[in-house]
């Protein structure tokens, strides 16, 4: 009990580190929880008081009982990054191997809840502009898509602020499945959590061979998360100090720059305009057209 509740306690601590504020826990989750500290607590002081556990969200959980949630349990370190080899094939073939490898994948598997899909990227295999993104959300393990959601609806206007489309460009993400939290009183999960560096080390390989596959002339990592897969982690603390430079990944430029739901988070065209400044570098390197009124957007205060 005492490791699960360490392991528990320092799940909590990254998660309050990369800026997760509450979590669904239900009532009887509390209790338990609260048990299993005062019977820590007994063990190890039996004069201390218990630490009070004080429920996020139980006046949910109490107008709607639902299912108990899943154990908050971490789940056991993952098996080493998977290594193999795509068979030699036009580029359509070499995909639709790598998705039946993906989607076959009994780790990927495991870590995806009943009814919800494996996310591969998406695009024109011949595209000379790769996205790469962090995790699928909520949006995107319905539907198998990557960026489906509100991030990918505004992705898919910056897209269009190119002069491009989205089925010009491929989007992928770092990871294949939606990275997991307990879920919530209703019995599906609630928000998401940014990859740990393992889950993002797993699936790399499985980014790598899209890289391969579509041999995009460069990169575009959209946020902190993806870059710290990219990159490593500890490359950098702080996005603002890489964001807007050229990288390198597997041979190809990767352009830092911030991830959609910044833009979701901060409207003002100030935002806006940095991450357009960033967009218009990789249009410049992949040699599109740039017209006045591009170079121009988001100026006005
Ligand atoms: N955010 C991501 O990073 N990827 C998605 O697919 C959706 C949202």
């Amino acid at each position: 009990m005492r490791n699960s509740i360490q392991a528990l306690s320092d799940e909590l601590r990254r998660l309050k580190e990369a800026g997760v504020k509450t979590l669904p826990v239900s009532e009887a989750s509390v209790k338990a929880l609260a048990a299993a500290v005062r019977r820590r607590a007994g063990a190890s002081a039996p004069a201390a008081p218990a630490p009070a556990i004080r429920p996020a969200r139980v006046a949910a959980a109490k107008a709607s009982p639902a299912p108990e949630p899943a154990a908050a349990e971490p789940k056991a370190s993952l098996p080493p990054p998977p290594a193999f080899e795509l068979p030699a094939g036009d580029k359509p073939s070499r995909w639709a191997a790598l998705g039946d490898r993906v989607r076959g994948d009994p780790t990927c598997l495991a870590h995806v809840r009943p009814g919800k899909k494996i996310v591969l990227g998406v695009g024109n295999l011949d595209a000379k502009i790769m996205f790469v993104g962090e995790a699928p959300g909520a949006d995107e393990e319905i539907q198998g898509e990557p960026f489906v959601g509100a991030a990918g609806q505004l992705l898919n206007r910056m897209i269009a602020g190119m002069g491009l489309s989205r089925g010009d460009v491929y989007i992928g993400n770092i990871m294949n499945w939606r990275p997991e939290l307990p879920l919530g009183p209703g019995g599906t999960q609630v928000g998401n959590r940014p990859p740990t560096p393992e889950e993002m080390a797993y699936c790399l390989p499985y980014l790598r061979a899209q890289i391969d596959i579509v041999s995009p002339a460069l990169l575009v990592a959209l946020g902190a998360t993806a870059a710290q897969g990219l990159l490593g982690a500890g490359t950098f603390k702080a996005l603002g100090e890489i964001r807007g430079q050229w990288r390198e990944f597997q041979g190809r430029p990767l352009m830092i720059t911030y991830h959609p739901s910044y833009i979701l988070r901060n409207q003002s065209n100030r935002s806006k305009r940095v991450i357009w400044e960033d967009f218009l570098k990789v249009m410049e390197r992949a040699g599109l057209a740039i017209s006045g009124k591009q170079r121009g957007y988001f100026l006005e205060k």
